[in-house]
């Protein structure tokens, strides 16, 4: 796909179906994110965690309900896949690096045809829980900061022509 037809079709998908990703998908999501900038090369301090795990899913998915108090609450929203970004606080720029990684993601399962979401709110919420930090293999020192969730979308919807934000306001300087 050329780079601004993929700008132009990500979009947040809340609607994944539950069939497994395409062979290769995550080797190429991984990929994606070990391209991104990382602040003085600290590479060393964040951590991926791939998860396809339906229980350890369930169970950050519950983290939403809980802080919620909606049963309903689904934050992953079905989705097969989800790659967790932790950080370490040594270097001091966790999130910032975090995010570069996660669009960089974000960008390549729109390339594939796979639809996408950044998804936040409840890995705060999951940080909080030692037991499942551990079970989602983050190493001792780190914490889970955000994440992407991945998997075939229930309808895709057409690429937009205009960006979504026209409210960010722009100055010119010279
Ligand atoms: C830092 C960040 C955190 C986000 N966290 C969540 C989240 O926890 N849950 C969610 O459904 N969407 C989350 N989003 C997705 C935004 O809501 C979404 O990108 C925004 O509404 C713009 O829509 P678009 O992605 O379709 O362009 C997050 C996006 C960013 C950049």
């Amino acid at each position: 796909m050329q780079f601004q037809e993929v700008l132009k079709r990500r979009v947040s998908t809340r609607d994944f179906e539950a069939r497994a990703l395409p062979e290769g998908a995550v080797k190429a999501l991984l990929d994606a994110a070990l391209y991104a900038p990382v602040g003085m090369h600290r590479y060393e301090t964040l951590h991926l965690s791939v998860i396809t795990d339906k229980s350890v899913l369930e169970r950050i998915r519950q983290c939403a309900v809980r802080a919620s108090g909606n049963e309903n609450a689904d934050a992953l929203h079905g989705a097969p896949l989800l790659i967790v970004v932790s950080t370490s606080p040594e270097g001091g720029i966790g999130a910032l690096n975090v995010s570069c990684l996660i669009e960089n993601m974000l960008l390549a399962a729109t390339d594939l045809g796979l639809g996408n979401l950044y998804v936040r709110g409840v890995i705060t919420e999951a940080a909080k829980d030692a037991a499942l930090v551990g079970d989602m293999k983050v190493p001792a020192g780190f914490t889970p900061v955000a994440s992407v969730a991945v998997g075939y979308a229930k309808s895709e919807p057409a690429p937009r022509e205009t960006p979504k934000n026209d409210v960010t306001k722009i100055d010119f300087v010279g």
